[in-house]
């Protein structure tokens, strides 16, 4: 028999939630619309018509909502801020009953030994910077606007002069490549517009904010304050060595991972990607102090991972990863839309996501070789599937426990390859509004009766709260 893996002493067992996906109190205490809220009350735009509105209610449900995070032996918690809850135009102080919402959710973590880790911009702008009035292109404004990353960093020294003395990680933008390619790109997402010169605008304005709040949070946090981003690299695989097929997967590298990572880590975006895109944009809207911002010491790098990308040359239908979080018109990638995407080999989950780890492990040591010495936390990872209650209201998940092990093997292995892998966070604690999929998607560990917000924890649960408590990793169902 092979012994079980071991994870690393104080490797961080988390789950990750989203202020959107589970909030609710969409109206309350101030908190004013931001683009999600615009966009899921647009009809057509999200499955089911479904909307934030009420979410999981984890807005009114905290204290045992945190409570069961403990129950399940969690040692972490990856939670964003709503930015229309604490600043609701977006501009100017704060409203005092929105901090406190977190305040509370963080003394209730910290009560119960949970570290938290803080999003500061997971989708939801606010809609008054999207619909710029002050300064914004005829089109609006929102990320493609220059302005929206000034006033990012703003948010962001207000939020860190709020909670700096009790939060330790602080992570500036979720998955960039979504809000400026999904959003701006294809307009799957809020706010649903379809521009490419948009979408690479979008791209550099986020990662502008995201240098801009680093200064900011580093001018505000105590010293031991540590500054992180989470980012969805494409794991692209070629279809085959053909050499179009080998150019098509640099391209989508470039346009989905190397155009965050270029700037981020290494200060200049690459030449093949401003080569691929100069017959839509000569980038003139990158100022040259751009880049010196945006390579702001990182204190981690979060990874989001869920399935790879498979490209060839040539034109094809069928949807890739990136477009999977709705039907999408339009092609996300600026400057690449002939290039073919594939389903990739391997199990589907409930998104028509191939189950494959191979594309995590090779991820984690892409970025240990990349930048080495730069901490790895795993931000999202986890799987939907069609989970339903028996008649004993029991919910059985194996399908995502057996996700859940194979890609936890494939993070060992990285880790025993020298990948600095310090914590994995599940997506997701509860089953929640799946942006354009509405409540049709469910990913939580936990299970949620939209009806009545009741709260079972599924098998996956269960094993995953055991894995927190041992540090080793527990046999597939
Ligand atoms: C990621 C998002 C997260 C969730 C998962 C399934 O792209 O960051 O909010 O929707 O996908």
């Amino acid at each position: 028999m092979s012994c079980p893996l071991r994870f690393p002493p104080g490797f961080l067992w988390g789950a990750a939630t989203a202020a959107y996906q589970v909030e609710g109190a969409a109206r309350e205490g101030g908190r004013t619309p931001s683009i999600w809220d615009t966009f899921s009350h647009t009809p057509g735009k999200v499955l089911g018509g479904d909307t934030g509105d009420i979410a999981a209610d984890h807005f009114h449900r905290r204290p045992q909502d945190v409570a069961l995070m403990a129950s399940l032996g969690l040692t972490a918690y990856r939670f964003s801020v709503s930015w229309p809850r604490v600043q609701p135009t977006g501009r100017g102080p704060a409203v005092q009953r929105g901090l406190d919402f977190y305040r509370r959710l963080v003394d209730d973590l910290l009560d119960h030994g949970i570290r938290p880790l803080l999003t500061l911009y997971h989708w939801d702008l606010p809609q008054e910077l999207e619909a710029d009035v002050h300064g914004g292109t005829a089109a609006g404004g929102g990320w493609p606007h220059r302005e929206t990353a000034h006033r990012f960093a703003d948010y962001a020294g207000i939020v860190a002069e709020a909670l700096g003395d009790r939060v330790q990680w602080w992570t500036t933008l979720n998955e960039p490549w979504c809000s400026a390619f999904l959003g701006y790109g294809s307009g799957v997402h809020a706010p649903g517009r379809s521009d490419p010169v948009a979408a690479l605008r979008a791209a550099h304005h986020l990662s502008l904010a995201h240098g801009l709040a680093a200064q900011a949070l580093r001018a505000a946090l105590p010293a031991h304050g540590r500054i992180m981003i989470s980012l969805n690299p494409a794991a692209v695989r070629a279809r085959t060595r053909a050499p179009a097929d080998l150019d098509a997967q640099r391209r989508v590298d470039a346009l989905a991972t190397r155009i965050f990572t270029g700037p981020l880590l290494h200060g200049a975006y690459p030449d093949d990607l401003l080569a691929d895109t100069a017959r839509i944009t000569d980038w003139s809207f990158v100022h040259d102090s751009d880049l010196a911002v945006i390579k702001h010491p990182l204190d981690a790098l979060g990874i989001n991972y869920y399935t790879p990308t498979v490209v060839s040359a040539g034109t094809d239908n069928a949807p890739p990863r990136h477009d999977g979080h709705g039907a999408s018109a339009r092609s996300p990638w600026a400057g690449a839309e002939h290039i073919a995407f594939h389903r990739p080999p391997g199990e589907c989950t409930a998104m028509g996501w191939a189950a494959d780890p191979s594309g995590l492990y090779d991820l984690l040591m892409r970025f240990h070789r990349e930048a080495p010495g730069l901490p790895l936390y795993i931000t999202e990872n986890g799987a939907a599937y069609e989970d339903k209650p028996d008649a004993a209201g029991t919910v059985h998940d194996p399908g995502r426990i057996a996700y859940l092990h194979s890609h936890l093997t494939a993070a060992h292995r990285a880790l025993a390859r020298g990948a600095d892998l310090r914590g994995y966070f599940l997506w997701s604690l509860l089953d929640n509004f799946e942006w354009a999929y509405g409540y049709s998607k469910r990913f939580g560990a936990v299970y949620v009766d939209f009806a009545t917000q009741a709260r079972t924890p599924k098998s996956s649960a269960h094993w995953y709260a055991r894995l927190a408590r041992t540090n080793e990793l527990p046999p597939p169902p």
